[in-house]
């Protein structure tokens, strides 16, 4: 009796192990291409002198929309600006109030949003929980994603943002935007195509832990 439950026992965990490596074999058989995707992609801060269809950003933009949100309330606005005028007129007024951000003295310095040849710009309501912040971040990584893939650099910047959120010189800027009452300017990502291939920067697994 006890040697047929025992049997019985081994079996049942045979065919579990035979499961478990069924698993893993098709995990080593996956298509990769976003882990690949967040793994090699790097801030850039230097960009070909060339546009960037408006097709793409729009793209981008569409990729962010379609973040986890928060009761899919989708409390955030995005603007998109390739104007290299609107850029530079900022960039100006950065480099008097903010010329330890700007960086003008750096070679192939463009403009003050990490030389950028576009910028999309991301707003959301205050609110207690953080929930709608959360979501301006999430959609943040999806657009640098989305951009990888279609061949494009980004950077997200905050500094340009709180300049602009600041700076009484820079209002008329900021108003240029058009954001919906309510909704605060939060984050930049500069867009374009990248002329530098940076180094891996270092990530610390030990932040990682799993609760036993
Ligand atoms: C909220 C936030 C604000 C950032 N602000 C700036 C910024 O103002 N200027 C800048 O050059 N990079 C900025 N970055 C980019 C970070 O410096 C960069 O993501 C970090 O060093 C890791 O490098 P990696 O993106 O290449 O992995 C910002 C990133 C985040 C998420």
């Amino acid at each position: 009796m006890k040697f047929k439950a025992l049997t019985i026992v081994a079996a049942a965990l045979s065919i579990m192990l035979s499961g478990c490596q069924t698993e893993n074999k098709s995990m080593e058989n996956k298509e990769t291409a976003v882990v690949d995707a967040i793994m090699s992609r790097r801030s850039i801060r230097q960009y070909k002198d060339i546009p960037v269809e408006r097709e793409l950003l729009q793209k981008i933009a569409e990729c962010g929309v379609y973040a986890p949100n928060a009761m899919n309330k989708q409390e955030w606005e995005i603007r998109i600006v390739d104007d290299m005028n609107y850029l530079n007129e900022v960039t100006e007024l950065m480099k008097v109030d903010m010329p330890f951000f700007v960086k003008s003295d750096e070679p192939n310095f463009r403009n003050g949003f990490r030389n950028a040849s576009a910028i999309i710009a991301v707003a959301c309501p205050d609110d207690p929980t953080g929930m709608t912040l959360i979501g301006a971040g999430l959609m943040g990584e999806n657009m640098c994603l989305a951009a990888l893939e279609l061949g494009l650099g980004t950077c997200v910047m905050a500094g340009p943002s709180v300049f602009m959120t600041t700076n009484e010189k820079a209002k008329p800027y900021l108003d240029k935007l058009g954001f919906s009452d309510g909704y605060k300017l939060r984050y930049f990502i500069g867009v374009g195509y990248p002329d530098e291939t940076p180094a891996v920067t270092p990530r610390d697994l030990s932040k990682i832990k799993f609760v036993d």
